[in-house]
């Protein structure tokens, strides 16, 4: 007996692995996290499956569930939102299971900001700009942010930011970021990535609380930098006529010529 962790991807149902299907659809236990994890996944259960929202659960209940299913000796299927490596609860839950001597597998899972930036047609790190990005929350009820990873300290660094859970403080977010990106950065708001209500607002960090005032306060990435109004950036060396590299030597004498071979 297994629990299979499961990233569900950002809700499109077919943002779903191969993997993580085939192992929802061996597992006669499906535990999910119901907020966020589209009801169409369920679909890949096996018939007959004891098929759990854990969203009104704690932890001592969800870990009650797969105890009882150990002891009957199924497969669990555990499904979270999105990837299962950021704010998935899934370290809590692994914890428990090493304690209890309880197998385990992890299917990763396509991450919501992932999705925001194909939503927004953007690479987040463009050659001149940024080659890094990161992703942030603000503090919440459930979780405190330690005080070295307050938005002023990413902020100072310049790299794009994808900061979630954070839509309800969109004001105090944007005050916290203008000292370092400048009122004219851009900021894009993603809500609901890939489901069919997914919803969109472009805007600069001195426009964007007005331009997304009737949004909805749930669900929602917020990406900041330049990257997403990005004008003229240089181009990756890595496709470059003249770079010379392994898998196109661009002369007989090159160090890589006929490595490939
Ligand atoms: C508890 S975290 C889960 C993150 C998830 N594990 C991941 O890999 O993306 C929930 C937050 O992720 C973001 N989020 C999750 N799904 C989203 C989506 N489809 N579109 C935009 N943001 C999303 C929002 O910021 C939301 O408040």
């Amino acid at each position: 007996m297994t629990v299979h962790f499961i990233g569900a991807g950002p809700g499109a149902p077919d943002l779903l692995t191969l993997r993580g299907r085939d192992r929802i659809a061996g597992s006669p236990v499906c535990l999910y996290a119901g907020s966020l994890v589209p009801a169409a996944l369920l679909d890949h259960c096996p018939a007959g499956a004891r098929i759990v929202n854990t969203a009104p659960l704690s932890l001592d209940q969800i870990i009650a569930e797969i105890a009882a299913a150990h002891a009957a000796g199924h497969d669990v299927a555990r499904l979270h939102s999105g990837d299962l490596s950021i704010w998935s609860a899934m370290g809590e839950q692994l914890r428990r299971l090493r304690a209890l001597g309880i197998p385990v597998s992890i299917t990763p899972g396509v991450p919501a900001f992932a999705a925001a930036a194909a939503a927004l047609e953007a690479e987040l790190t463009l050659p001149g700009l940024t080659q890094s990005v990161v992703l942030t929350r603000t503090s919440g009820r459930a979780s405190a942010m330690p005080d070295a990873e307050a938005l002023p300290a990413f902020a100072a660094t310049g790299a794009t930011l994808a900061i979630h859970l954070s839509i309800h403080l969109l004001d105090k977010v944007v005050a916290e970021l203008i000292p370092a990106y400048g009122a004219d950065c851009p900021v894009a708001i993603v809500w609901r990535a890939s489901w069919p209500d997914e919803r969109i607002v472009r805007a600069t960090l001195a426009t964007i609380v007005a331009a997304a005032a009737d949004g909805p306060e749930r669900t929602a990435l917020i990406l900041v930098g330049r990257v997403l109004a990005p004008g003229d950036f240089g181009e990756s060396s890595l496709y470059a006529a003249e770079y010379d590299r392994r898998f196109r030597p661009t002369t007989p004498q090159s160090r890589f010529a006929g490595s490939e071979a």
